[in-house]
């Protein structure tokens, strides 16, 4: 039965503290990733209703620093689901709470794999988008596979119809 990706949405906010900084004082980029990790493990998990393993992770670019005692607002949801795989898009935010400024880290893609009680692979339910931007996260999340799945050695280019369409090839 399809789902709507607000029904995955997971928020989670986190402070900076020193533990978590670098020479610079501002976050650092493993932490917050491994924070990605467990917001985009929990959407994933919120959509297939199965435990999942992240299978991979999509280039990330850091935008802007997260200070020292900044919050970190992570949204993570489910953009489209294949068979056993899910796209769990990203988006970060830093906030200055004293000075009421908040700003954008980066945005980035994970992909979790469901799987069933044997370890292995498991069917999760499909995705029906609603708003605009969900549609274009779904329309785009079969060639941002495509792409990933090349770059694993799981697909050959020339079959990735819709990502070389992009180029005109
Ligand atoms: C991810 C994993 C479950 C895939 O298992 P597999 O035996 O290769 O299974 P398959 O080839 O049938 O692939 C299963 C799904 O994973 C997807 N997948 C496999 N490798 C992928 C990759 N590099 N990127 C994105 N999706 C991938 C496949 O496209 C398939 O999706 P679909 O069913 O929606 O079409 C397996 O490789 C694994 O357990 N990896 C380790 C996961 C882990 O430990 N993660 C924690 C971080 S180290």
């Amino acid at each position: 039965m399809a789902k709507n990706p607000a029904d995955s949405l997971i928020v989670m906010t986190e402070l900076v503290l020193p533990n978590d900084t670098n020479t610079f004082g501002n976050l650092m980029g493993g932490r917050l990733m491994y924070w990605m990790d467990i917001a985009a493990a929990l959407s994933a998990q919120k959509h297939a209703t199965l435990p999942v393993v992240t299978a991979s992770v999509d280039n990330i670019s850091f935008e802007n620093p997260i200070k020292l005692g900044n919050a970190v607002h992570i949204e993570a949801k489910v953009t489209r689901a294949f068979h056993t795989s899910m796209e769990v898009h990203l988006m970060v935010h830093g906030e200055d709470l004293v000075n009421r400024y908040r700003y954008k880290s980066n945005e980035a893609y994970y992909t979790f794999v469901g799987l069933d009680p044997h370890g292995k692979p498991a069917a999760v339910p499909s995705i029906e988008p609603v708003t605009d931007l969900e549609k274009s996260l779904f329309d785009g999340a079969l060639r941002r596979r495509q792409l990933r799945l090349i770059l694993g050695g799981k697909m050959k280019p020339n079959d990735a119809i819709e990502l070389k369409a992009i180029f005109g090839i």
